[in-house]
């Protein structure tokens, strides 16, 4: 028991990792091509998909969407947990990132529920908001650049319905949030986001302490 949150040190990360995680064949596969490149730390941790995953069969979500694809770790950790009738919407600019997304997606048996769109997330929100109005997403992941999460966000709040989910990676931006010293404008953006997200009251929120941190946002 603790009053507070624990660090996790690395045996306890490794414990986790050890007991607990389920992670199939293809999504390993697809874990260890995206640790050969240079930006792997963009990819979500395992525990963190699977965590996702979780999140998404508890809220009963059909439509996902989640900005910022990169490698596509995180959308088909998500694909894999919905109902056959689930889709999920990613979006992603690398089109080098994209191939590869696609490539262990179509592995997977999961191509045809994940769609991906080579946009601007900002502009793939505006896209949906116009094509399908509001409240009609169950869940939205923002994650892609972070110095429009505050813009992400406001879109996202209007695309869910009324019970759905916004999630926000790298809550923490490795510290930075908590450090004075940590002036740029993208981390400014995060605290910036977050003040946003706790003091609005369409939604009920919690930072969750795991991984990057995690605000979970459940629209009333
Ligand atoms: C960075 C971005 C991410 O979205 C992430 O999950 C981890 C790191 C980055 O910009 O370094
Ligand atoms: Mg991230």
């Amino acid at each position: 028991m603790s009053l507070t949150t624990l660090g996790l040190s690395a045996t306890m990360a490794d414990y986790v990792r050890t007991n607990t995680l389920r992670e199939s064949e293809a999504l390993r596969a697809l874990r260890e091509r995206t640790a050969e490149l240079e930006n792997a730390n963009w990819s979500m941790s395992p525990e963190q998909g699977q965590f996702m995953a979780l999140t998404a069969q508890i809220a009963g979500v059909k439509s996902y969407l989640e900005l910022g694809c990169f490698t596509g770790y995180g959308a088909l950790s998500v694909a894999s947990a919905l109902p056959s009738d689930g889709r999920v919407i990613t979006c992603e600019r690398s089109e080098e990132y994209a191939a590869i997304a696609r490539e262990y997606w179509t592995r997977a048996g999961f191509a045809d529920r994940i769609e991906v769109r080579m946009e601007d997330a900002l502009r793939v929100l505006d896209k949906l908001l116009d094509e399908h109005g509001e409240g009609v997403m169950d869940m939205v992941f923002i994650d892609a650049d972070k110095k429009p999460y505050p813009d992400y966000y406001q879109r996202a709040v209007r695309l869910v319905r009324p019970g759905g989910l916004i999630a926000v990676d790298n809550a923490f931006r490795g510290g930075g949030v908590a450090d004075p010293a940590d002036t740029s404008k993208a981390t400014q953006a995060i605290r910036d986001v977050t003040i946003t997200i706790r003091d609005d009251d369409r939604v009920d929120m919690v930072l969750v302490p795991i991984a990057d941190g995690i605000i979970l946002a459940r629209k009333r």
